[in-house]
Parts: C-alpha cells; sequence; structure tokens
C-alpha cells in the first residue's frame, strides 16, 4: 500500500468549528447515570439509561494532552462504572469493575481523571451491568481534538446504534440464548444520534468532519456514503497513514461495534443537496441512517485543502524481538457456569478465551491471559474457532494488526479489531502501560458469556 497522498498540504484553512454537544468548563464535567425517556420510535420509549432525563448521552469534548475531570454519579439502583473505550488513560480510569475499580452502588461517585494522549473519535459506555445499560441507551461519543485546528468548516458526529422495541416503543429483551450463542441479538429500530435517519445542515461547499461511531452490542455495520465527495481520514481514533479506499455499494466498510471511522466529506457546492451515510441491514435495500445537507453560500473549499492529520504518539512495535502470544475464541468447557456478581450475569456461558470462560464481572479467581514486560514489544496471534464474528478489544493498549490467514490487513493502529470467521490474525504492540486491561469481543452477549479475559503488563 502507498503512503497517504490523498491529503495534500496546502494554504492554511481558519473556520469556526461547530460543535454540538457539550464542551468542558475548565475540564470538568460532572456526569449522572439515570433514567431517562425519549421517541426513539413514534412513541415516547421509558425505561431508558442516559445522562439526563430526556435526550441521548452528550458528546464529550476532550484535548489531546489536557487534563479532564469527569466525576460519575449512579443514580440507579443498580451498580455501573464508566469506561472510557479506545483512550490509553491509567489503568485505575479504565472503568472495570473489580479489574480497576469496585463497582458504584447507587447514589455513589467515581471521580474519573485523565489526560488522553491520542487525538480522535472515542466513545464512553459502562462496564458493568453492560448488557442492561448499554441496551437501554448508555453510549456516547467522545471527541478529543487535536491541539491544533485541522482545517474543518464544521463536525458531524454520528453514534450509530439500534434498539429492541415492541410497537408500542417498549423495550423488548435485551438477549435472548440463540443469539448470545450465535451472532447476537439484533435490534430493530436503527438510529444515528438515537433519530431515524436525521438531516443535519452544514455549510454548502464547506469541509465537514464526519466521525461515525458503532456503539451498537451486536450489529456490524456495514456503511458507505452516497452523493459526494469524501475521504477516510482515521480509523479506531487514529489518524491514518495509508491510503484506504473509499467504500461503496458493492465494497461496504464493515464497521463492528466499538469500531469508529473518520471522513473527510466535501459538501455539495449547490444549496439544499446531501450526502448519505448508507447502511445495507441484512434483507433491505440500502438505508439512509443521516445525512448531511448543504446549507447557506457556498464555501468553496476542496479536499485537497486538508493538511494530514497529525499522527497520534503510539509506539512501533519492534517485531524482530517481539514474543508471541496465542488466544483462542471459541466453546466453553460444559459445567462452567458464570457467577451473578453485582455487574449482573446472563446466565449461562458459551465463550471463553483459551478455554476459560469470564466468570461473571469479577476477577476473582481468574489470573491473566498473558502477563507482558513493561516497555516490550509482542506479537498475539488471534484464532477465532467459531463460525461467527468478534469484534475483538484490547483496553489501555493500541495494537497493529500484521497478517491473516482470510485476508490483506491494513496496518491501521486499532483498540479493536474484527475477527472474521475461521480467521487467524497477528497483531503486534507496545506493552507500554502498566495494569490489568480487559481483553474482550464487543459483542456484548458473547463478553457477557465467557468471551472476556484480560492481559496484565508490569
Ligand atoms: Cu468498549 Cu471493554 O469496552
Ligand atoms: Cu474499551
Ligand atoms: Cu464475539
Amino acid at each position: 500500500m502507498k503512503r497517504r497522498e490523498f491529503l495534500l498540504a496546502s494554504g492554511a484553512a481558519t473556520g469556526a468549528l461547530t460543535l454540538g454537544g457539550f464542551g468542558l468548563a475548565n475540564g470538568t464535567q460532572e456526569l449522572t447515570i439515570q433514567p431517562a425517556s425519549f421517541a426513539l420510535s413514534d412513541t415516547v420509549t421509558t425505561g431508558i439509561v442516559s445522562l439526563s432525563p430526556d435526550a441521548p448521552p452528550p458528546v464529550l469534548y476532550g484535548k489531546q494532552g489536557e487534563a479532564m475531570r469527569l466525576p460519575v454519579r449512579n443514580a440507579l439502583p443498580d451498580y455501573t462504572a464508566m469506561h472510557w473505550h479506545g483512550l490509553r488513560i491509567p489503568n485505575g480510569m479504565d472503568g472495570v469493575p473489580y479489574l480497576t475499580q469496585m463497582p458504584m452502588g447507587q447514589g455513589e461517585l467515581f471521580d474519573y481523571e485523565f489526560t488522553p494522549p491520542d487525538a480522535g473519535t472515542y466513545w464512553y459506555h459502562p462496564h458493568c451491568m453492560t448488557m442492561e445499560q448499554m441496551a437501554h441507551g448508555l453510549t456516547g461519543v467522545m471527541v478529543i481534538a487535536e491541539p491544533e485546528n485541522p482545517g474543518f468548516d464544521s463536525e458531524q458526529v454520528i453514534n450509530l446504534r439500534d434498539f429492541r422495541l415492541d410497537e408500542e416503543g417498549a423495550f423488548l429483551p435485551a438477549y435472548t440464548q440463540r443469539g448470545a450463542a450465535r451472532a447476537g441479538t439484533f435490534g430493530n429500530v436503527h438510529t444515528a444520534n438515537w433519530l431515524q435517519n436525521p438531516v443535519y445542515d452544514h455549510p454548502t461547499g464547506g469541509l465537514v468532519r464526519l466521525r461515525v461511531v458503532n456503539t451498537d452490542t451486536t450489529r456490524i455495520y456495514k456503511l458507505h456514503l452516497e452523493g459526494g465527495n469524501a475521504r477516510i481520514i482515521a480509523w479506531d481514533g487514529h489518524p491514518l497513514e495509508i491510503e484506504v479506499p473509499m467504500p461503496s455499494t458493492d465494497d461496504a466498510l464493515l464497521v463492528g461495534p466499538g469500531q469508529r471511522v473518520d471522513f473527510a466529506v466535501s459538501m455539495p457546492a449547490d444549496e439544499g443537496k446531501t450526502i448519505s451515510l448508507m447502511a445495507k441491514l441484512p434483507g433491505q435495500p440500502h438505508k439512509a441512517m443521516a445525512q448531511l445537507r448543504s446549507n447557506g453560500a457556498s464555501a468553496a473549499r476542496d479536499l485537497q485543502e486538508l493538511r494530514p492529520l497529525p499522527v497520534n504518539p503510539i509506539a512501533k512495535p519492534d517485531l524482530a524481538n517481539a514474543e508471541v502470544h496465542d488466544f483462542v475464541f471459541g466453546w466453553t468447557p460444559e459445567g462452567i457456569e458464570p457467577n451473578n456478581g453485582f455487574c449482573g450475569s446472563l446466565g449461562y456461558n458459551f465463550w471463553s478465551i483459551n478455554r476459560t470462560p469470564w466468570p461473571g464481572d469479577a476477577a476473582q479467581g481468574v489470573g491473566p491471559l498473558a502477563t507482558l514486560e513493561m516497555g516490550k514489544s509482542y506479537i498475539l496471534r488471534l484464532r477465532n474457532e467459531s463460525p461467527n464474528l468478534h469484534p475483538i478489544h484490547l483496553h489501555g493498549l493500541a495494537f497493529v494488526p500484521l497478517r491473516s490467514n482470510l485476508r490483506q490487513l491494513p496496518p491501521l493502529v486499532t483498540d479493536t479489531m474484527l475477527l472474521l470467521k475461521d480467521e487467524v490474525a497477528e497483531i503486534a504492540l507496545v506493552a507500554d502501560s502498566p495494569g490489568d486491561w480487559a481483553f474482550h469481543c464487543h459483542v456484548i452477549e458473547h463478553q457477557k458469556t465467557g468471551l472476556t479475559g484480560f492481559i496484565r503488563v508490569e
């Protein structure tokens, strides 16, 4: 693959960034996990979990290299803990119950404080009562801005996720035994920012940074853009250092749960025209998930004006001296029942890593899948011996795919890799942050029925 050549440096472009959502006052924002209601379909759905009584979890904004403080209060009767997906922050702030903190009971507060080392598109979700709280709404996007304005006219965040609702708009059970043992249980109301096919106005002829995040508990989205010119500029938060072709109708982009893709979009030169983010859902024609509509006088910008995004400070693994560790994702040995701690269990196990199913949310009695030495390079060989796809996610460390028995893997820095059916893939990393880092499938029904473990760096 060629070095990036699609974002050529040119004249400095300035423009006010229109940022929706919440900003951080003095780097601090208090968040309260609480019950909510919202019209996800034609009627108002109750029993939602969010951070305000009547709105989706806000986009949280931070800046690369600047401290953020996010005190999280639990106003639910159930336990919880908040995780910041993809952020390389100290282990104690990672929000994984028993592994990095105790679950938070009703009325309790945990003061999350960290300085994001990387810019990009990240997200947040609970890691205790994960199935219930995520399926009922609590998944939000986190944007870490580059210190220097990369020159867009505007920005649009799209949080893609499904809800499982009946005709009256009430929640259906979030999981099923059948789903948990296979590809997961799918929602039937497809939303972007909790809305069905919302239309967002952006400057005619302007350059929009479109951040798409899959926060669904199950669905692997097949995405493409229709109606305009665009480029992929970042993948799973990190700026691309190689060219990745734009997806098309026949060659859609596979974005698994937990994954993100950033586009630089050139808005149409005429007012009132739209660009659509399209998804292919099984058994349905392509469907618009959200649209960008050109509005106002033409800004007459060009994609060529954008400079490349600065790369994040990710250490490059020393492959010649990297030790190899094997991980097998597959079935659960019979008779190993999950325990049911404060963080919820589905009541059964179907999955395991290296034949060890995670016994519920508590780490008690289960050691690390591997112990890595601080500062050293490693190759992790991931073997999927199941007929299902698994978005495999590692906390706290960034990794880069090396090779696969099935396909050419572009070396894009990530925290979540979609492992295909029967795939054996090798990924490489530098173990450069100490702690116990959760390692699991991001199909939540798999995560909660055994496909979870952790890797220790010391
Ligand atoms: Cu997105 Cu362990 O999480
Ligand atoms: Cu994570
Ligand atoms: Cu899985």
